[in-house]
């Protein structure tokens, strides 16, 4: 798919239905909350900026790939939380303005974010600070892929970014093209790939990954720093994507196979979809960080995350099924719409979802997720 095509399309599934993103992100937020140590020590190195005589100082923070769940809001207010009290323990006297800008692709379901927001409280920036039921901090929505330029020149104090990176701006033509060898035949992702075929993936998270360094470096103020989650692997091999791969490797493969076996899509239509999604190793990260050279490292490691999966009974394998299903529909349910039509894509997730009950305790146990964590600071 054509990097702008897939651009105007990706959206994590919007709305508040049983596979919306906003009801499917319990993980992400655990696993974010698990590495809230390693946000706190970016946070910091953050450097402190004096107001400018003519006006407060203005502290802004951007998630970028926030989506639309409650997710977005808990990790922005931690953020500034946390910078308002380094500002009260430096003494100064009052704590500069907040504001946080919420970017993703333009099709993310802004308006279900947006109304999860707490309202902007008080009538000063202490009183809102004080309050816990509403915001301390200016909103605004930033539609645009995070490859490109996103923010005025040396405007952005902080940015964050989780789980989103390791979203691809295109499926590598190569790997649809039945020229090359790169040819994913029979396959929707890269686990279990050819190897030119997971080379072309490889190619474009770091092309990518290049652009996205080459924009904040321009957009970030002198002192500020970047803290960046994506999905990663622990295995030398791309073609292994770890608990990515068994997301998307197996029942989700398999599901579509059914579909091409019982005659309700071609082969060809199946492997025209590929998921634009590549799970780095640590090496693959770092080459891209130290090509660029604009940002220092401070951290960069690979984190255990956890299990995608939520469920309140371990032992109900229906549960299991259904979570597995939901999960890998509010991340790439739009994209599969778009693909076979909301018919044929309810039946592919009601497979997905059988195919995992009858291995629900393997997934419990196997499936489980690394990220890539990175601490970054302009290096000049
Ligand atoms: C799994 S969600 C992460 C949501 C959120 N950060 C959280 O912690 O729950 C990934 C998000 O990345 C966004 N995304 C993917 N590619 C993007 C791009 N090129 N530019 C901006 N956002 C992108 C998707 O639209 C999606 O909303």
């Amino acid at each position: 798919m054509a990097p702008m095509k897939l651009e105007r399309m990706l959206s994590m599934k919007g709305g508040k239905d049983e596979s919306s993103y906003v009801n499917n992100s319990q993980a992400q937020a655990q696993h974010a909350r698990s590495m809230l140590h390693l946000l706190t020590e970016t946070l910091d190195g953050v450097r402190l900026s004096s107001p400018p005589e003519y006006s407060p100082a203005n502290f802004v923070v951007a998630d970028l790939g926030c989506s639309c769940g409650s997710n977005t809001i808990h990790m922005v207010d931690v953020i500034i939380k946390h910078m308002t009290k380094r500002y009260e323990a430096a003494g100064f006297d009052s704590p500069p303005e907040f504001s946080a800008f919420f970017s993703d692709l333009p099709s993310n379901d802004f308006n279900t974010l947006f109304q999860l927001l707490p309202p902007y409280g008080g009538s000063s920036m202490e009183e809102c600070l004080a309050s816990d039921s509403h915001r301390s901090y200016f909103v605004a929505g930033v539609p645009g892929s995070f490859y490109r330029r996103l923010f005025p020149a040396k405007s952005v104090d902080v940015f964050y970014s989780a789980f989103s990176l390791h979203w691809l701006s295109q499926v590598p033509e190569v790997v649809l093209d039945k020229r090359s060898t790169a040819y994913n035949k029979g396959k929707i992702f890269i686990h279990g790939a050819n190897e030119s075929a997971a080379i072309a993936y490889k190619k474009q998270f770091q092309s990518d990954l290049a652009g996205f360094l080459r924009s904040r470096s321009n957009e970030m103020k002198p002192g500020g720093s970047m803290f960046l989650v994506c999905l990663g692997r622990t295995c030398v091999d791309p073609t292994d994507q770890g608990g990515a791969g068994l997301l998307f490797g197996t029942h989700f493969q398999d599901a579509w196979d059914d579909l091409v076996q019982e005659g309700l899509i071609t082969s060809e239509k199946r492997d025209n979809f590929n998921i634009p999604v590549y799970a780095p190793s640590l090496e693959d990260f770092k080459e891209v960080v130290e090509a660029d050279g604009s940002f220092a490292i401070n951290k960069l490691e690979v984190f255990k995350g956890g299990s995608p999966l939520v469920v309140n009974h371990p032992e109900d394998a229906a549960e299991i099924g259904r979570a597995l299903a939901n999960s890998c529909r509010s991340v790439s349910g739009v994209l599969v719409d778009a693909h076979i039509g909301e018919d044929l894509s309810d039946e592919l997730f009601s497979r997905v979802a059988s195919r995992a009950t009858s291995q629900a305790k393997e997934l419990l146990d196997q499936l489980q997720f690394f990220h890539i964590v990175a601490s970054l600071s302009l290096s000049y």
